[in-house]
């Protein structure tokens, strides 16, 4: 894979889990890392793992004018910014008939809006230039369903959509738009969404067919590439790390 040297990257929920794996990997690989993410606390945590070439910002993914207030932040720090992973996301998981009407809306505001507004608020630039990568973390559950994340699902999908379209609509300026769905990732929010239930993760371990969960860094690696100059001709896709557990 081709580095990313003099690349900037801006990385949202880099915190911990996956984005913080996906910030030290671009890292690793010579950009300069915008770790964004709501608990600011996490987010200098990564930043400092990385060293110099790394801001923590504070961002709400939920908030454009937050959103926009990062972005610009980063860009007058770091310089314009050539690829942002959409990372941030969360989830409660529950059977649909008991969720409430706010939990729908919280699920829906970080996971489908929270994307679609870091996207609009780096577009302009990537426009501009014409050049940028966008990758979005999905779910498998986007693609295949999954019990207990009903509306979360839906989000996870709809980022699926919307990618597809804005890679379509954004080829003419050289901008590749992907997604990567995780399968069961070994991250903070798996540990919360699982409750501490070992038979589910022993469960999910055996239905795998390379046997694990995934970690951080199988998903790193994924967004590593679609993010480099060798996934140029990539757009429009949707690739899942999740060691088999679905194929198609
Ligand atoms: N872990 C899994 O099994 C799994 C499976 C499929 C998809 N995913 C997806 O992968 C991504 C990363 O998940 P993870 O498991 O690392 O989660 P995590 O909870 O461990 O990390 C998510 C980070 O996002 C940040 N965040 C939450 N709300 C935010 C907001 N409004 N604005 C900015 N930052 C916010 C959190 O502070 C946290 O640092 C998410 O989009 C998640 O839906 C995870």
């Amino acid at each position: 894979m081709r580095g990313l040297e003099g690349k900037v990257a801006f990385v949202t929920g880099a915190g911990r889990g996956i984005g913080r794996a996906i910030a030290l990997r671009l890292a690793e690989e010579g950009a300069s890392v915008a770790v964004a993410d709501l608990d600011d606390a996490t987010a200098r945590s990564t930043a400092a793992e990385i060293g110099a070439r790394a801001i923590a910002l504070r961002v709400d993914v939920t908030d454009s004018a937050s959103v926009r207030a990062a972005v610009a932040e980063a860009e007058q720090r770091l310089g314009p910014i050539d690829i942002l992973v959409n990372n941030a996301g969360w989830d409660k998981a529950e059977p649909f008939v008991q969720s409430t009407e706010a939990t729908w809306d919280k699920v829906l505001a970080i996971n489908l809006r929270g994307p679609i507004a870091c996207t609009r608020a780096v577009l302009d630039g990537m426009i501009a230039r014409g050049r940028g990568k966008i990758v979005s973390i999905s779910s498998d559950a986007g693609r295949v369903g999954s019990s207990g994340e009903a509306v979360y699902s839906g989000a996870k999908a709809g980022i699926i959509g919307f990618s597809k379209t804005l890679a379509r609509e954004l080829a003419r300026y050289h901008i590749n738009v992907n997604v990567v769905c995780p399968g069961p990732t070994n991250t903070p929010l798996f540990q919360e969404v699982a409750g501490g239930n070992t038979k589910l993760a022993d469960a999910l371990k055996r239905a795998i067919p390379f046997g694990r969960l995934g970690e951080p860094e199988d998903l790193a690696a994924a967004v590593a590439f679609l993010a480099s100059e060798d996934a140029d001709f990539i757009t429009g896709q949707t690739l899942s790390v999740s060691g088999g557990l679905t194929m198609a």
